[in-house]
Formats: C-alpha cells, structure tokens, sequence
C-alpha cells in the first residue's frame, strides 16, 4: 500500500461517517486467538491451526508497515501456554523457529525492528538464540517496531521492573521519591515506545490474558469473532475504521 491508497482508506472511512477519519493507531497489540478452534473446526491437528495462523500473521504484519503504523505488539506465547500439551508447546516452539527462518530476509530489508518482550531465558537454546539473533540483526532499523511476546507475562513483566528499580535505589542510582509512572514505563520491555492505542483479539474471547496491562492502560479494544487464522487484511482495515471512530477521552471532558 501506498500513500494513495491509505488516502482512499481514509475517504472511504469519511464516507461511512467515521467520526476521525484520519486517525491511524501508533501502537497495536493483538492477541492473536482461536487457532486451537480452527483447527477443530477443520478436523485437522491443533498444530495445524497454529500453523495457518502464521501465514496470517505475514499479512498483518505487512500491512501495519504499509499503512505507516509505528508499533506492533503480537501475543505468541505466554508464561501461562506451557501448561498445554507437551506436544502443542512443541509445535509452537517449532514454529517460532520456523516464522524467523522464513520472514527476518524481509523484515529487515524493510527496516523492521524487532523486539522480543518475555523472558528468552527459560526457552530452549535455539529459539533463544534465534530471537536473540533476530534482534542483534535488526537493531539498528529505524521502520516499524515489531515487539512479539514470546514466554510474556504482563505481572512477570511487572515483578521484573520492580527488581530492576529496588537494584537501582540499592546501588544509590535512584530516590524512592523519584520513582513516577516514567519510571515504571521506562523499565518494562516496551521502554521508550507508545502506549497501545488499539488493542485486537480475535476468536471472540474478551479478556487480557495477561498481555501488556500497564501499556493497554488507556488503549481501544475490538474484539472481532473471527479466529485467528482467519483474520484478514479486510478485517484488519474493519478494526482501525473502528477505532478511528472511537472518541478517546482520558478522563476529561472533550467532545
Ligand atoms: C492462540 O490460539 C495461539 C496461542 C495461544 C499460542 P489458541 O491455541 O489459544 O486457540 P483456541 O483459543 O484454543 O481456539
Ligand atoms: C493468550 O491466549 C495467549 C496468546 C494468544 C499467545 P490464550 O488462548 O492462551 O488465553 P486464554 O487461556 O484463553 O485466556
Ligand atoms: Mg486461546
């Protein structure tokens, strides 16, 4: 997509009567969810629907670098998803493999950058190298954040700022008094970036599962049926038409 075509997005927002046409998210989070359900649906094996949810995830990721959003935060794994079936974890982790395998050519030719946010400690010695790679690799891009979640817990995430600020005031670096929100900000893995505008999860569910409490503060969230698998570049344009029909307010009183 280019300029042109993010104009005639933008008209065809006005026309359906969109309330801020013009309004494109910085940062989006997906949950992406119901890979498990489509592949049920499919009578095919779970890892199967977690398979066809990476070749969505190509699409997506493609658009929000053509439609100029800064930030993408993706939800693969969680510090909750080891407790599936030793064969599922399997399958996941062999697709983490896989996805950087086939994709990081591209993503850092188009100047991707990306970030794991989780604990890449407790993963196994070849996806932590991988993703460790993948950042050393792109770290010096300047285009589109590309944050995936991998063993990512919010209140791990959390835990881990506070030990990192307790080190800090213990070593004298820091004033109890001087800890703020920025603080707290400033010590989680998305450190430096916005906080999430629009938050997506598909399948239906309607819950955070953990994923980015501190940054979705304040965030929209859409949460469209479709499973994961399923989500379209289509029903991606549906969501940010969505949101940029949403009047944010922050508290105040603005129309
Ligand atoms: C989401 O799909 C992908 C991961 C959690 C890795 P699910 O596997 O949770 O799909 P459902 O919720 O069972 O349909
Ligand atoms: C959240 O989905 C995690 C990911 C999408 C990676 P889950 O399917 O694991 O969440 P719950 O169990 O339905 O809350
Ligand atoms: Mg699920």
């Amino acid at each position: 997509m280019n300029t042109r075509q993010v104009m005639e997005l933008w008209k065809a927002w006005k026309a359906d009567g969109v309330e801020n046409p013009e309004t494109l998210p910085k940062h989006v989070a997906i949950i992406m969810d119901g890979n498990g359900r489509w592949a049920r649906k499919h009578r095919l094996a779970v890892s199967r629907g977690h398979r066809q949810g990476t070749e969505a995830l190509r699409e997506i990721i493609r658009h929000t670098d053509d439609l100029g959003i800064g930030a993408l935060s993706l939800y693969a794994f969680s510090t909750e998803n080891w407790n599936r079936p030793q064969e599922e974890v399997a399958a996941l982790m062999q697709l983490i493999l896989d996805f950087f395998a086939s994709e990081i050519d591209e993503l850092d030719e188009k100047n991707v950058r990306i970030l794991i946010l989780g604990d890449k400690g407790a993963l196994p010695e070849k996806q932590r190298e991988t993703l460790i790679e993948a950042e050393r690799r792109t770290a010096g891009n300047t285009g589109l954040r590309l944050n995936i979640a991998v063993n990512y817990g919010s209140r791990a995430e959390l835990a881990r700022a506070a030990r990192l600020i307790a080190e800090e005031v213990r070593d004298g670096r820091l004033r109890p008094e001087e800890i703020g929100e920025e603080t707290v900000a400033g010590h989680l893995y998305t450190a430096g970036q916005p906080d999430v505008d629009l938050l997506i999860r598909t399948s239906g569910e309607m819950r955070l599962s953990n994923f980015l409490l501190y940054q979705n503060a304040y965030a929209e969230f859409v949460f469209p049926e479709v499973l994961w698998p399923d989500f379209t570049v289509a029903e991606y344009d549906r969501c940010l038409e969505i949101f940029a029909g949403r009047n944010r307010r922050y508290g105040g009183r603005q129309a």
